[in-house]
């Protein structure tokens, strides 16, 4: 997952606005955060869009499970401290003012189960008054198989064309991304698959109320996909 694709990935975002994305989940962690600090932790950054707006407002540490992802997010923000860990198990000797965990990186955790502990031990990272952000994947009743997806990158010494046709595997939806990927070099061809539990409303706000925080929707989110947004109480 993502190791091919790591190098292409912010070619293939390119359209994604994280700036935008950066000053909304700021306006947001002053909202709902008690705890008066100011030090965060960006969970699966990847190779770290949002931190490069976050850092501004907040002392931003990083983690991701993949290797890739996480040596292209040190090149990008070489005075950040970035850790390797997985969502559901990793462990900080820190706790921090605001978690975030965007762009449905949370799908990749299959199980309602690994769901429910990736919650707990983030919350379990945060400092009394913190805030745990979430953007979900999108619900079952939101994904339609068989339906055609494509994405195009046409820059002068890189051309990407990746396609997918969604699948369903019980509660699992599956995208087989196929990349054409042109560079001067060469032209490849690889396909990964992306495996991304497909988990409801009422699934996603019981792991929060599980992890004991008190918990908000905001429907519209960052890029409509929604937002949980959980706070610890603060005694
Ligand atoms: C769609 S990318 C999102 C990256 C970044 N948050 C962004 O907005 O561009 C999903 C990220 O989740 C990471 N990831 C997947 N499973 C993970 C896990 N169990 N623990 C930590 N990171 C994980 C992947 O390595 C990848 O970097």
């Amino acid at each position: 997952m993502y190791d091919r694709s790591a190098e292409i990935y912010d070619a293939i975002y390119s359209f994604k606005n994280y700036e935008k994305e950066a000053a909304k989940l700021h306006e947001l962690i002053q909202k709902h955060k008690r705890s008066p600090g100011n030090n965060l932790l960006e969970v699966a950054c990847g190779t770290g869009g949002h931190i490069t707006y976050l850092k501004k407002n907040y002392s931003v540490e990083g983690l991701d499970i993949n290797q890739h992802m996480l040596r292209l997010a040190k090149k990008k923000h070489p005075g950040i401290i970035f850790h390797r860990g997985d969502m559901v198990s990793f462990k900080l000797h820190n706790q921090f003012d605001a978690i975030t965990c965007l762009f449905s990186a949370i799908g990749h955790l299959k199980t309602k189960r690994k769901l429910g502990l990736a919650i707990r031990n983030m919350s379990q990272h945060l400092k009394p008054g913190g805030v745990l952000i979430v953007e979900p994947w999108i619900t079952p009743q939101q994904w339609h198989t068989r339906s055609v997806h494509a994405n195009f990158v046409d820059q002068p010494e890189l051309k990407i064309a990746r396609m997918n046709i969604s699948k369903t595997k019980g509660k699992l939806s599956i995208m087989d991304m196929h990349h054409l990927v042109a560079t001067p070099k060469r032209v490849e061809h690889f396909v990964e698959r992306l495996e991304l539990g497909l988990f409801t409303q009422e699934e996603y706000l019981d792991a929060f109320q599980r992890a004991k925080l008190g918990t908000n929707y905001d429907a519209e989110g960052l890029m409509g996909r929604g937002l949980y947004i959980g706070t610890r109480a603060d005694c």
